[in-house]
């Protein structure tokens, strides 16, 4: 029941393995990229509780020592003074050039501990072992690592593609229906860029998928794998179509940066749908898309659970110049010129830098009813 997908990037390509058990089946996945018989586990508190003990039998029992930090839960740990901390850890650990990190944990643990391979020593292997569906199917595929800072999200990071990705589709029973539904945003992503058949199907399956349905959430994983492995090995480096994969992360980073990264109020999918919902709307506003459309993607998302709408969030939002301000602190920001994801209708999103910001201001003040 395992799915391979391969990230084409030539002497640096690697696999995605998609299904049950894989944790359970570390030492053996591992042992083939393996320098040494030697991996440092980084993690953190809530997943440890579930699968670091699993994980960590499965390596010992191929004779692969493990050593493991266990870092606090929550995206403020994608920060400066972890990084620091963390680098130390490894360093006073003896991580050498020829060791292997391992981040088993969903996108902070992930990107922390990328950013930390991609420094120490001036770089270091890692693996990723995804336990949330949102990193699963986006972020511990692709090599972009990074950590927060008060100006924004992810504004400090580098590209380091891991090893290996093991997403053991089991882990995502541990997870709360809040966190899982939230990174199905991610998932429904793919639909809404290029592909009409897979949105067709997301809204046949998602009360299987949300259900727990192996078949299901293999599918869905693994097509959604697919199509970021397809993006990356194009475009490594976001020169031109990896931006795609940003539809509504230009809202939905701004509307995180202004709940200050307070999971209590957003988490990252929820920004993401969100975000995608108004991507869609201010792409009819500008007269590209139907409303039809821009409807059906909102629906779908509502019928997964999801938010759609910034009144949803609890609590004051900044106005809207305060918010195109944190949109402006976007990095594909290029001459002061915010680039834009939009979209023609469901499955043909594009890109574009060609919007005036009064457009956005006109967009935006009219949906929050304060111009
Ligand atoms: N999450 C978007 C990307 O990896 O490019």
């Amino acid at each position: 029941m395992t799915a391979t997908i391969t990230v084409d990037l030539g002497d640096r390509a690697y696999d995605i393995l998609v299904g049950p058990g894989l944790i359970a089946n570390a030492g053996e996945h591992l042992s083939k990229v393996l320098r040494r018989p030697k991996v440092v586990v980084v993690t953190d508190e809530n997943v440890a509780a579930h699968h670091l003990g699993p994980l960590q039998s499965a390596l010992e029992a191929k004779d692969i020592s493990v050593k493991s930090f266990i870092l606090p839960a929550g995206e403020k740990t994608k920060s400066f003074p972890q990084l620091q901390s963390l680098c130390s850890d490894l360093l006073q650990a003896g991580v050498e050039r020829n060791d292997m990190l391992v981040a088993l944990g969903g996108g902070v643990i992930g990107d922390l501990t990328g950013f930390a391979a991609s420094i120490l020593r001036r770089g270091v292997d890692f693996i990723q072992i995804p336990t949330t569906l949102l990193a699963q199917v986006d972020s511990s595929v692709g090599g972009k690592t990074g950590i927060n800072t008060p100006e924004g999200k992810n504004l400090i990071g580098a590209f380091h593609q891991p090893q290996l990705v093991l997403a053991d589709t089991g882990a995502l029973k541990t997870l709360s229906t809040r966190e899982f539904i939230a990174g199905y945003a991610e998932v429904v992503k793919y639909g809404l860029i290029n592909d009409l058949p897979f949105f067709n199907w997301l809204e046949a399956n998602v009360d299987k998928i949300k259900s727990g349905d192996e078949a299901a959430r293999i599918h869905a994983i693994t097509k959604s794998c697919q199509a970021k492995a397809d993006i990356v090995a194009q475009d490594e480096k976001e020169g031109g179509v990896r931006a795609l994969l940003n539809l509504g992360h230009t809202f939905g980073h701004a509307l995180e940066a202004a709940t200050s990264y307070t999971s209590e109020r957003l988490v990252h999918g929820e920004g993401v749908s969100i975000g995608m919902t108004l991507a869609m709307y201010f792409s009819q506003h500008l007269g590209l898309c139907s409303g039809q459309d821009a409807q059906r993607a909102e629906r779908h998302m509502k019928a997964a659970g999801l938010p759609t709408r910034m009144e949803e969030i609890p609590g004051e939002l900044p106005d809207t110049d305060a918010l195109i301000n944190l949109m402006a602190q976007d990095k594909k920001v290029v001459d002061g010129q915010l680039t834009f994801i939009l979209t023609k209708a469901i499955g043909e999103s594009f890109i574009t830098r060609e919007i005036a910001t009064s457009d956005l201001h006109a967009f935006l003040s009219g949906i929050r009813k304060d111009a």
